[in-house]
């Protein structure tokens, strides 16, 4: 049986009016990581938040901030999301002509590197990357919005991408319309962290543990 993967709740889900309020809920209730959307109405058709935002929700937790960069170019803002308090960035592997350069630039500053692909975007877009990245970030939507529907060719390439990483500590996340119905099959391919929007802060924050869990595939 797959092991049980890490939750990410997407905060760009939460009620932005308490957003510090809302990060904690999420963390008491199971989640692993946060993961923040960062968007700037050029890559994608939204607009969220940058770096004083990050900065702002730092001191209020110990959990990993998964910072998910939307953005062109990303190269000029990563060492200010670095500074911000992001443990992990992920860069899109389409934001840009010279990716190897963008994840050099993460790792230097001491942070660990992920790259995002989205839907229509080949694996071999990291072939040569694999020595470099500590996180491949697969999009099952495109990016821009939350609660929009999974696409289910997302499942055979993580399963690709699983085969292709072999025995590298590389994680596998998958962003976009995660949902308890969506996450079994992604786990079964090999996927290990499952970012959820929507699917976690439904219900308001009495609801998030149980939501996490459903997600998690822990039913005990
Ligand atoms: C989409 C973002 C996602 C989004 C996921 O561009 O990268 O992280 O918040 O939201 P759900 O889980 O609602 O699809
Ligand atoms: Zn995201």
């Amino acid at each position: 049986m797959a092991a049980l993967p890490l939750i990410s709740p997407s905060i760009l889900a939460s009620d932005f009016s308490r957003l510090g309020e809302e990060m904690r809920a999420v963390e008491a209730a199971g989640a692993d990581w946060i993961h923040l959307d960062i968007m700037d109405g050029h890559f994608v058709p939204n607009i969220t938040f940058g770096p004083p935002v990050v900065r702002s929700l730092r001191p209020l937790t110990d959990a990993v901030f998964d910072v998910h960069l939307m953005i062109t170019p990303a190269d000029p803002f990563i060492a200010e999301f670095a500074e911000a308090g992001a443990d992990i960035i992920t860069v899109h592997a389409e934001a840009g002509p010279h990716l190897h350069r963008s994840l050099q630039t993460i790792r230097n500053l001491g942070k660990k590197a992920g790259v995002a692909l989205n839907p229509s975007t080949h694996e071999n877009a990291i072939a040569y990357m694999l020595d470099m990245i500590d996180l491949v970030l697969v999009m099952s939507v495109n990016p821009g919005f939350g609660g929009q529907t999974f696409i289910p060719e997302s499942i055979d390439k993580v399963a690709r991408i699983k085969a292709m990483i072999g025995a590298r500590p590389i994680h596998i996340e998958v962003d976009g319309g995660v949902t308890p119905e969506t996450a079994p099959g992604l786990i079964a391919a090999g996927a290990d962290v499952l970012v959820a929007g929507s699917a976690v802060f439904k219900g308001g924050s009495a609801a998030y543990a149980a939501n996490i869990a459903a997600i998690r595939g822990d039913r005990s």
